[in-house]
């Protein structure tokens, strides 16, 4: 993926074939990236068919971060779907390339799975918003000045985030509120005139992943779901500095809430 000559859809392809080989899953239909918080997720979404090291498949790399775990998993739900759990997210501010923080979405794609939902930890801007607080992502900012296409790839990014997947959720969830996310590059939180300028452009989310993904997705052809855990309001609305490890705390505490919300909304899909 680091050479420029490569094709990163040839790499995908062969991550998808060294997964179908390893879990014995030929075919995916729907693809879950955990983000901070969401991790538990995988154990109430169904049966745990395989497991497999992202170490061991084409074009991924070690995680970066405690917190997130290097792996890739198979799951089978009782209604029969196939769900390729991604827990080895690569973050823009890691400074491998665009490349690598998608190259999981593409993979997804190539496995065959037409649904992508997208988690992640991430600062919130309204001060209704509490520490905890699951959020559905309307649509986003792409702050990064990055995109994972390459040359005159000229895509419609209208209702990115399907309005008709919220919905789903909504179903299961009627007290989710909603937000446009903020991909920042980080790995820095942001400063308060930072957040007052995302407040200002539309934005209710600040976090340093997903936008990118989401783009790699609707590419591939995929319908996308996005949900953000508010681990903290974003710096200048909350009064006391932030701290990775009130981030964590923060998932650990919303954890069993969220997997389980998350996992009854994948029951729907
Ligand atoms: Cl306040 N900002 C960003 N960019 N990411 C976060 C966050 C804030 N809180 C958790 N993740």
């Amino acid at each position: 993926l680091d050479d420029p000559a490569a094709d990163p859809f040839a790499v995908a392809a062969d991550a998808a074939a060294d997964i179908a080989r390893l879990t014995g899953v030929e075919r995916h239909d729907i693809a879950l990236t955990l983000g901070s918080g969401w991790g538990r997720a995988a154990e109430l979404i169904g049966e745990t068919v395989a497991t497999v090291p992202a170490t061991e498949v084409a074009g991924f790399s070690a995680p970066a971060l405690a917190g997130h775990v290097g792996s890739l998993r198979s799951i089978l739900t009782p209604s029969g779907r196939r769900v390729l759990v991604i827990g080895a997210r690569t973050h823009y501010y890691e400074g491998h390339g665009v490349r690598r923080v998608v190259h999981s979405v593409r993979t997804a794609a190539a496995t065959g799975a037409t649904i992508m939902v997208l988690t992640n930890g991430a600062g919130g801007i309204r001060e209704t918003w509490a520490p905890g607080q699951p959020v559905l992502i309307s649509d986003h900012i792409n702050l990064t000045a990055d995109s994972p296409l390459e040359g005159a790839t000229f895509i419609d990014l209208t209702d990115l985030y399907s309005s008709r997947l919220r919905a789903i959720a909504r179903e299961v969830d009627p007290t989710l509120d909603e937000g446009v996310y903020t991909q920042f590059r980080g790995p820095h939180y942001e400063t308060p005139a930072e957040v007052q300028m995302a407040k200002a452009i539309g934005g209710h989310i600040v976090g340093m992943s997903t936008a990118l993904e989401a783009i790699a997705a609707r590419q591939a052809g995929m319908e996308i779901l996005g949900f953000s855990l508010i681990t903290n309001l974003a710096a200048g609305i909350q009064k006391t500095p932030l701290s990775h490890e009130e981030v964590l705390e923060a998932g650990r505490t919303a954890e069993p809430v969220i997997s389980d919300l998350l996992a009854r909304v994948i029951g729907r899909l």
